[in-house]
C-alpha cells in the first residue's frame, strides 16, 4: 500500500499568511500541519509516500520534508501544475500510484487516531474505497454523506447548499486501483474542479463497494485562521512531553504542562500551560497563557499572549499590551509606544512590521 498526501493548492482562505508560506507548512504545536500526516501514514507501516505538490509552494515543501529519510520511509514529489481538484490531484499521481491500494491524505487535516486503524478496517474488508464521515454542525462547508438506516452510503454530494446530512467527509481515504476508472468518468464540477467526491459516487453508481465509518475522535481541517487555532489548542491539550531544556531565570513561573526548549531564557515571566514555547527564545517580563506555542528565536517582551500560535523569529518588544486568538507569521516585528492597555486580535503574515503608536 502506498501514501498520498495532497499539499498543492492555493491556499486563499489562509492569507496573508499563505502568500508566502504552503499552508501545510504552518505549524500546530510548533511542528508543520503536513509532518502530522506524513506520521500518521508512517505509523500504519507504510513506508512510500507522495506528496502532491504546487509550482508556487513545492519547494518550500520539498525543502522543509525532505526525502523520508528522517521518518525511515521513502517521500517522492509529484508535480501539479494548477489546482484542478482533489480528483485530478490523484490522475497527476497516477504513475506513482501504479495499481497499489492507496491511503489519500488532505494535507491540512489532522485527525485524533491517526490512520492505522482505518487501515486494518480496510485490508479486513474487500470494499473498493473506504471513506471517513463525522458529524459537523456546517456540513455545507465539506463533502456530505447520505447514508441509510444501516449505515449504507446512499449518495455523496461536495459542498451542498441544502446538506442531506451532518456527516461531513474527512480528508482521509483509502483506495483500490478501481477510483481511476472512476476519475476517469467524472466531468469538473460547478467550481470546475475534479472532486474526489464525485469520482466515489460514481463508484458508488457503478456498483462498487464503498464502506464508511464515522469518527467519534476529533478531526481538523485545518483551512481558516481559527481552525489553526483550534488545531493548537487540541494537540496541545493532550501534549505529553513537558520537557524543559531551557532556562528559568529570576521571577519566572511555570504553571501546567509547558514545554520550553533548548537555548531559551525566561526573565521574569509567567508561562501557564498548555503552552509551548520553542528553541533560543527570549522572553522577559511577559506573560504567556493556555494554548499558545512560540515558535524557535521568537523574543517577547512586555506582552501578555494567549490562544495565539507566534512563528519562528518573531519579535514582540516593549509591546504593553494583550495579544489573544492570533496567527503571527514569520519574522514579524510588532511594537507599540501607547501604554493604554489594549487587547489585539492579529493575523500578520511573514515579515510583517507593525508599530502602535
Ligand atoms: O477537509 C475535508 C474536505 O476536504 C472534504 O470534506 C471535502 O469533500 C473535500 O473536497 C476537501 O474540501 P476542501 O475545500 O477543504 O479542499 P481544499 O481545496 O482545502 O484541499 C484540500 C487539500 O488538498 C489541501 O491541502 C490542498 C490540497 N489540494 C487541493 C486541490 C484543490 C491539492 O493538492 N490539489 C488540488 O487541486
Amino acid at each position: 500500500m502506498k501514501g498520498l498526501i495532497l499539499s498543492g493548492g492555493k491556499g486563499t482562505r489562509m492569507r496573508p499568511i499563505t502568500h508566502t508560506a504552503a499552508k501545510q507548512l504552518l505549524p500546530v504545536a510548533n511542528k508543520p500541519i503536513l509532518f502530522y500526516g506524513i506520521e500518521a501514514i508512517k505509523s500504519a507501516g507504510i513506508k512510500d509516500i507522495g506528496i502532491i505538490i504546487s509550482p508556487e509552494t513545492g519547494e518550500d515543501v520539498k525543502a522543509v520534508v525532505g526525502d523520508g529519510s528522517r521518518w525511515g520511509i521513502k517521500i517522492e514529489y509529484i508535480l501539479q501544475d494548477q489546482p484542478l481538484g482533489l480528483a485530478h490531484a490523484v490522475k497527476t499521481a497516477r504513475p506513482f500510484l501504479k495499481d497499489d491500494t492507496f491511503v489519500m491524505y488532505l494535507g491540512d487535516n489532522l485527525i485524533k487516531d491517526g490512520v492505522a486503524p482505518l487501515v486494518k478496517r480496510f485490508n479486513e474488508t474487500s470494499v473498493d474505497a473506504f471513506i471517513l464521515l463525522k458529524e459537523v454542525n456546517n456540513p455545507s462547508a465539506f463533502g456530505v454523506a447520505h447514508l441509510d438506516g444501516n449505515g449504507r452510503i446512499l449518495s455523496l454530494e461536495e459542498k451542498p447548499a441544502h446538506p442531506k446530512s451532518n456527516l461531513a467527509l474527512v480528508g482521509v481515504y483509502l483506495f483500490t486501483k478501481n477510483i481511476h476508472k472512476a476519475i476517469d468518468e467524472i466531468k469538473p464540477s460547478r467550481r470546475g474542479e475534479l472532486e474526489i467526491t464525485d469520482a466515489i459516487q460514481r463508484l458508488i453508481t457503478t456498483n462498487y463497494h464503498v464502506g464508511s465509518y464515522v469518527l467519534q475522535s476529533w478531526w481538523l481541517d485545518t483551512g481558516k485562521k481559527d481552525d489553526m487555532l483550534e488545531a493548537n489548542r487540541v494537540v496541545l491539550d493532550e501534549m505529553n512531553d513537558v520537557s524543559m531544556l531551557g532556562d528559568l531565570q529570576e521571577g519566572s513561573r511555570i504553571s501546567g504542562r509547558v514545554r520550553i526548549g533548548k537555548g531559551s531564557i525566561l526573565k521574569n515571566c509567567t508561562v501557564r500551560g498548555p503552552a509551548m514555547i520553542g528553541d533560543d527564545c527570549v522572553l522577559e517580563d511577559s506573560y504567556v497563557g493556555p494554548f499558545t506555542s512560540i515558535g524557535d528565536r521568537a523574543q517577547v517582551t512586555h506582552a501578555e499572549i494567549e490562544h495565539s500560535i507566534l512563528r519562528e523569529n518573531c519579535q514582540i518588544l516593549d509591546f504593553h499590551g494583550r495579544i489573544e486568538d492570533s496567527l503571527i507569521g514569520v519574522n514579524v516585528e510588532l511594537t507599540r509606544s501607547n501604554f493604554k492597555p489594549v487587547a489585539f486580535r492579529l493575523m500578520l503574515g511573514d515579515d510583517s512590521k507593525v508599530e502602535v503608536v
